[in-house]
């Protein structure tokens, strides 16, 4: 059996998704919908689209409501991914937060993955600064805390595990770093309890408030900010300059771009890099 979404429920999800994660879908997305939500028909056994949007509402667990989130949303990531944040991290941003460390200003620097998905982009954080600091030859690795989120559970377990299969593993992570900081166990991966202990994971939708995770020196919010629309696109860069220390800095995918959304940050480049530094 075919199961074609219509017009009308396409309007009913593209709405709900849009109010319930921030993903604005254009109209043309119908098939997105269709595809990716289809398995929820048999598991909630309804023969149409619209029986299960009804099947919503009696949700009271909102077990439905996480499941088409995380159906909806695209998990892709990958180790280092686009490797230059991670180099501009290194070279720009370590040495001066080494300084703030040794001089004092600072004892405890903070980063935000704001949306971590696997847990790739937070572990890649904390294995820059451990290789940092080994090179030279300082303990100041334990003086950084990473905080990282997002909003789907599914993705957020599979972080939290810190396992790996082969294939997830090799996606942008040299052999000589993996041995370094993971182990095998069987025919899986997994990240050393040294790296884990830096990351703490927690389940936030970006449409939420930020004021329960304190404030930041660096946030990477990187390749999802695409998904949404200018609004709350605005709205998300606005929130995270609040919530960043003075001088601190952000990170965006490198296909996204705060100009036409803030005034908030003065943009800065490095390499291949842009970031942004708060005014
Ligand atoms: C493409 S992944 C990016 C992962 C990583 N930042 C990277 O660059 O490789 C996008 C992530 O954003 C998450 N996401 C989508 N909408 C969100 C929202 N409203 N709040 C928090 N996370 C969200 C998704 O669950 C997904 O894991």
């Amino acid at each position: 059996m075919q199961y074609k979404i219509t017009d009308n429920e396409f309007s009913l999800f593209q709405d709900y998704i849009e109010k319930n994660c921030g993903i604005h879908l254009e109209n043309s997305k119908a098939y997105l919908i269709e595809n990716r939500l289809r398995h929820l028909l048999f598991d909630y056994n309804c023969k149409t689209f619209v029986e299960l949007f009804n099947k919503i509402r009696s949700d009271k667990s909102n077990q439905l409501r996480d499941r088409i989130i995380d159906s909806i949303t695209t998990n892709e990531t990958f180790w280092f991914r686009d490797i230059h944040p991670f180099t501009t991290l290194s070279e720009k941003l370590l040495p001066i937060f080494s300084n703030d460390i040794s001089s004092g200003r600072k004892n405890k620097i903070r980063i935000w993955s704001a949306a971590c998905s696997t847990g790739q982009e937070p572990y890649s954080i904390v294995m820059s600064i451990l290789e940092y600091f080994k090179q030279n030859s300082s303990h100041y690795g334990s003086y950084f805390e990473i905080v990282a989120s997002d909003i789907s559970e599914s993705v957020l377990a599979s972080a939290k595990s810190g396992i790996y299969d082969s294939l997830v593993i090799s996606r942008g992570l040299q052999t000589d770093i993996r041995d370094k900081y993971f182990s095998m166990d069987g025919n899986l991966w997994k990240v050393n309890d040294n790296i884990k202990k830096m990351v703490s994971f927690k389940k936030l939708n970006l449409q939420d408030s930020y004021n329960t995770l304190g404030k930041f020196d660096i946030v990477f919010c990187r390749n999802v900010l695409i998904y949404f629309s200018d609004l709350f696109k605005r709205d998300i860069l606005k929130r995270i300059a609040d919530l960043l220390k003075p001088s601190g800095y952000l990170f965006i995918g490198s296909s996204e771009s705060d100009s036409n959304y803030s005034n908030d940050y003065n943009m800065l480049s490095h390499k291949k890099t842009i970031y942004y530094q708060v005014k």
